[in-house]
Parts: C-alpha cells; sequence; structure tokens
C-alpha cells in the first residue's frame, strides 16, 4: 500500500517542480491535466445533467486548482466542501476559484470530513484515474456514509475499451521498460466491475458512459467563449452512482372493524 504515499509525494512533488518551471497559472493548470476552463465546463454540464441543483451540498474530492469549483460559485445557495492532498492546489483554489464560503481542506486521503448522510453530490473528477483501486474503493465506502439517500456520486475512469486512453496506459508501459518513473500512476478500471463494486457497497448504478461517447450537453447556460453549447466527449470514461432511499413503509393494516 506504500504507493498511496508514493503517489502523495510524487503528486506534490510535480506540482511543486512545474511551479518552479512555469508562471503561477501554467502550473496548476499542468499540474491537473491543462485545458482549466475547458474541462471546468465539462465537469459542470454532466454534473446538471445527473442531478446538479443550486441547492445542492456538494463534495469535490481531488478538487485540485478549482476546475469545477470555480463553475460553481454563481450558485449563492449551494455549499461545497473542496478535498485535496496537495496544499499549493488547494492554496491557489482558495485565491483564485473559490467562494468564501467554500470549504477546501487538505486530507490525508481517503477521509472525508463529513457528517452521516450530509451531501447530495460527491465528485471525483480525475482522481480515481490516480489511485490504488483499494483507495478508490475505500472512498467509495466514506462516500456512502456522507451522502444523504437519493443522493449521487460521479466518478472518471480511465477503461481500455476506449482507443483513445491506451496512449495513458503505453505511457506507463514506458515508465516501466525504461525503468524510471518520473509522473504519477495512471490506474485502469472495467466499467463489469465498477457494476460488482456498486452491488458490494450498496450503490444503484444510474450510467456508465465511454470518454469517447459525445454524451455530454454543454448547454448556453454553461457554453462559454471557448466551450460552445453542443454535445462534448469528457476524454476519460464516468460513472454515476446513486445511494437508494428506504423503501416507503407500507401503511399499517386497518384492524377488522
Ligand atoms: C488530475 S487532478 C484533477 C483535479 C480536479 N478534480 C479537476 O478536475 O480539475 C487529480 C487531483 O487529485 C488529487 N489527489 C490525489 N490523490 C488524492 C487523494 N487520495 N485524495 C484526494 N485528492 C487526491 C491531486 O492532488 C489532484 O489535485
Amino acid at each position: 500500500m506504500s504507493t498511496q504515499f508514493q503517489y502523495v509525494q510524487s503528486y506534490a512533488a510535480m506540482v511543486r517542480a512545474y511551479l518552479a518551471a512555469f508562471p503561477e497559472d501554467e502550473a496548476v493548470a499542468r499540474s491537473v491535466g491543462g485545458a482549466f476552463e475547458h474541462f471546468g465546463v465539462l465537469e459542470h454540464s454532466l454534473l446538471l445533467q445527473y442531478g446538479l441543483q443550486p441547492d445542492s451540498r456538494v463534495i469535490d474530492v481531488g478538487c485540485g486548482a478549482g476546475r469545477l469549483t470555480k463553475q460553481l460559485v454563481g450558485y449563492p445557495k449551494l455549499q461545497y466542501i473542496g478535498l485535496d492532498v496537495v496544499p499549493e492546489l488547494l492554496d491557489y483554489n482558495r485565491r483564485k476559484a473559490a467562494r468564501a464560503d467554500f470549504r477546501l481542506e487538505q486530507v490525508a486521503g481517503n477521509t472525508m470530513p463529513a457528517p452521516d448522510g450530509w451531501a447530495t453530490l460527491v465528485t471525483y473528477f480525475s482522481v480515481f484515474t490516480h489511485l490504488l483501486h483499494e483507495e478508490s474503493y475505500a472512498y467509495l465506502e466514506q462516500t456512502y456514509r456522507v451522502l444523504a439517500p437519493g443522493g449521487r456520486v460521479v466518478f472518471s475512469f480511465f477503461e481500455f475499451a476506449v482507443e483513445d486512453q491506451w496512449s495513458v496506459f503505453e505511457g506507463n508501459v514506458d515508465w516501466v521498460r525504461k525503468r524510471s518513473y518520473l509522473g504519477h500512476i495512471n490506474v485502469f478500471m472495467h466499467a463489469g466491475d465498477i457494476e460488482i463494486w456498486a452491488r458490494r457497497l450498496g450503490f444503484r448504478v444510474v450510467a456508465i458512459r465511454r470518454g469517447d461517447e459525445p454524451s455530454i450537453q454543454v448547454t448556453p447556460e454553461t457554453a462559454t467563449e471557448a466551450v460552445p453549447a453542443g454535445l462534448h466527449v469528457l476524454g476519460q470514461s464516468y460513472c454515476v452512482l446513486e445511494k437508494p432511499r428506504p423503501p416507503a413503509a407500507e401503511p399499517a393494516a386497518v384492524p377488522p372493524g
């Protein structure tokens, strides 16, 4: 399990190296995968498709520099907790993206500082792509705890079934060949396995979509000059799970009169 700590350290080291080499905005954009506005708009649009409400209570795990955070500041009644393991990214997020009432917190990983049933939406964009399966599973257990019944979790993932994602895997293979491990791990999941996880954890599967499907509807409300309205692909595949509501109680039997 030491990979977890290696990952956290290597991610933080990568961010620091970028900050030393590039202007701050460029360094943090590179640290979270680039295309700050593009992915922010896609993440926001995707959440709207799957139940984001103006008064949602959102936990954004691995919020990074705030690609999604920035998109959510326009909802005055929305409550937001952003969690990450890299303090420099949280600091940037606080200064450039978040609102004063948004909570941004550094976590050690796999913990979720929120009471049971608090959240209506939990997100992991481009986070399980870098964690051991065991860590992602532990996060989903915590997610089940913090979600209100009917609440949803949205996460993105890499899968072998999507041709475009092979270049990421080939990059990993190259590190192994050269015995030089400079970046952070990229982890693949299988849609069929996610269904098994969901069943074991008690979630209902709402959607599992391939990253190369144009399935994200950017509306005139979420579009920007750089990201026009229309159907877009996320690149990574994604999954939406729901914590079921308890079944309605049977009406009490009327005693025979
Ligand atoms: C590729 S970035 C994506 C950031 C953000 N979700 C977005 O879409 O812009 C991955 C993020 O996950 C964070 N991260 C890595 N391990 C984590 C963990 N165990 N718990 C929470 N965040 C983690 C990294 O620091 C980084 O900010």
